[in-house]
């Protein structure tokens, strides 16, 4: 018996080249034949976005049953409704399967209406696939081989159409590779709430353009990139940069926001070239933020701390990494807990913070806590909290309730000469309120990180970490979902990844040691850590594990 919660979902029969099969009512046609596996090419569909009709590459033969004087179908041999075929194509985009509906993929008619559609498309398409960004994963491109003509018939000039048009500042348009689609005109106004695009002129001359008096500028404004299926919206960070198949592809993460949105993260020779959305219907559905999207480029940056370094009179100098861990050994030893305090971040991993709750234990610090970063959520996919995994800094009861509460402490401790030692991990001291005067006072001052800030000269040991595309481990977003880091590149020079450093600074102080492999960490972290027992690092999956916190 259904209870008044479950809802029930009407299956229709629907014969798909000639096979029936049940479809959930109100499901789209040509979803109705993915489903199938029967592939409907098509450029103006979009999962998540309204369907106009208007490329015209999805066109499919369609049919209902034929009814009897009766006003029953009429059935076949096989006992099912005999079809009586449209006889004109039909688009699949733009509506829904109905009872006893019959579908045909690959018809003869099919066929000549894609070579069709393709060569219309074609007659007024730059031939510039050399010089194109989109060449690699150009949907015109791929369709062209698969369903269009060998030779163009078409004689005349081609259109010739505005190039090189900056829409917004992170976006520039081809008008002249633009089919028309319409899906960035309908991603800015139905996703981004931002009105923002629009046709103008008619026929052959129909141009894409920015309203009067605006910019394709929001927050979201190269998603249109990803989903223009031509080479007509190119992102100004990427275009001209790297063929796409040159890149090497690693499902990741972004680490901009307590979202966690889902990315691919395309790499070459250990640099990024670029981060695309990966779809996460409990995420971030398709999409990302352009400020996540681009946030990569300071990995690369030439100041990055590659070298471990120990404090020699007034100087920092390079050093090995045992040198390091022991000089950071020796200093920290001379300090009781009451003494020592440990400045952590909400942006490390499970796996980091899991150690960080390890050198706690052994050295009893008087305070330990994280920086906040609150903002503003935008009610789309951007959080209020800009740090990617506070709830795992809170399972690891580095921080408590409120992310960053003990800070203010911890900073009057080190600036009244409480604490002498200090633990920096991944965070500037001087945001947390920390004077640079007091920071020059201290007995101790172990810092790790990626980069060099105002605080770094001041420190007695500078261990040189990894960034986040450079490492594996697992965050928690705000949502409470596991979700997976992946290593796309190596961390430059001698810099280690984060967990490694925490686990032989360990060892330094307290001989503790037997973690080999992340897998190994994920393990133990798991087997201690309730809301993670019974899961390993593979099991977190892709598309990550709800949790319950
Ligand atoms: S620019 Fe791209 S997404 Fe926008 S209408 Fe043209 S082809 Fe479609
Ligand atoms: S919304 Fe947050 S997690 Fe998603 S891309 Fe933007 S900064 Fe990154
Ligand atoms: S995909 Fe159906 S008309 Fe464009």
């Amino acid at each position: 018996m259904s209870t008044a919660t479950e809802t029930t979902v009407q299956m229709l029969n629907v014969q798909i080249d000639g096979v029936w099969t049940q479809v959930p009512a109100g499901t789209r046609v040509i979803e109705a034949c993915q489903t199938a596996g029967k592939f409907v090419p098509h450029y103006c569909y979009h999962p998540k976005l309204s369907s106009p009709g208007n490329c015209r590459m999805c066109l499919i033969e369609m049919g209902m049953p034929k009814m009897g004087p009766d006003r029953k179908p009429e059935l076949g041999e096989d006992g099912k409704p005999i079809i009586g075929w449209i006889p004109r194509p039909q688009i699949s985009c733009a509506q829904n399967v109905a009872e006893g509906m019959g579908i045909r993929t690959d018809s003869q008619m099919v066929q000549e209406c894609r070579h069709g559609v393709m060569e219309f498309l074609l007659i007024n398409h730059p031939l510039d696939c050399p010089i194109c960004d989109q060449a690699g994963e150009c949907r015109l491109q791929e369709f062209s081989v698969e369903y269009g003509n060998a030779e163009s018939r078409f004689l005349d000039e081609k259109v010739k159409k505005p190039k090189k048009v900056e829409l917004g500042p992170r976006i520039t348009l081809d008008d002249e590779r633009c089919i028309l689609c319409s899906r960035c005109i309908r991603f800015s106004k139905e996703i981004a709430k931002d009105d923002v695009l629009g046709f103008v002129d008619r026929g052959s001359y129909s141009t894409l353009t920015c309203h009067p008096g605006k910019k394709l500028e929001n927050n979201y404004s190269l998603n249109t990139v990803d989903i223009c299926p031509v080479g007509a919206l190119t992102s100004n960070d990427f275009r001209f940069k790297m063929r796409v198949w040159f890149l090497k592809e690693t499902k990741s993460i972004c680490t901009g926001c307590a979202t966690g949105c889902n990315t691919i993260i395309g790499s070459r020779e250990d640099k990024i070239y670029r981060q695309t959305p990966r779809e996460n219907e409990e995420v971030n559905s398709c999409w990302m933020c352009d400020h996540g999207r681009l946030d990569f480029h300071y990995l690369h940056r030439e100041d990055r701390l590659k070298t471990p370094k120990i404090r020699r009179g007034n100087t920092l100098v390079d050093a090995t990494w045992k040198d390091a861990y022991d000089a950071a050994a020796l200093a920290l030893k001379k300090f009781s807990g009451e003494q020592i305090a440990i400045l952590a971040s909400a942006r490390a991993t499970n796996e980091e913070l899991y150690l960080v709750q390890r050198l706690a234990a052994a050295l009893k610090p008087t305070v330990i806590d994280v920086i906040a970063r609150p903002g503003e959520a935008d009610g789309i996919l951007v959080s209020a909290d800009r740090n990617s995994n506070t709830n795992g800094a809170r399972l690891f009861k580095i921080t408590g309730e409120t992310p960053g509460s003990h800070t203010p402490v911890l900073a009057e401790k080190v600036n009244n000469g409480t604490v002498k030692a200090l633990i920096c991990l991944g965070e500037n001291p001087l945001d947390a309120g920390i004077k640079p005067e007091a920071l020059a006072k201290l007995g101790a001052f172990v810092v790790m990180n990626i980069l060099p800030d105002a605080a770094t000269p001041q420190a007695h040991v500078v261990l040189p970490s990894a960034g986040f595309a450079e490492k594996r481990g697992t965050m928690i977003n705000g949502k409470g979902r596991l979700q997976r880091l992946n290593a796309a590149i190596r961390p430059p020079g001698q810099a280690q990844v984060d967990w490694e450093i925490l686990r032989d600074l360990i060892l330094a102080l307290t001989g503790q040691n037997g973690i080999y492999t992340i897998e190994e960490l994920f393990k133990q972290m798991a087997a201690e850590t309730k809301p993670l027992s019974g899961l390993s690092l593979a099991g977190v999956g892709d598309q990550g594990t709800l949790l319950a916190l």
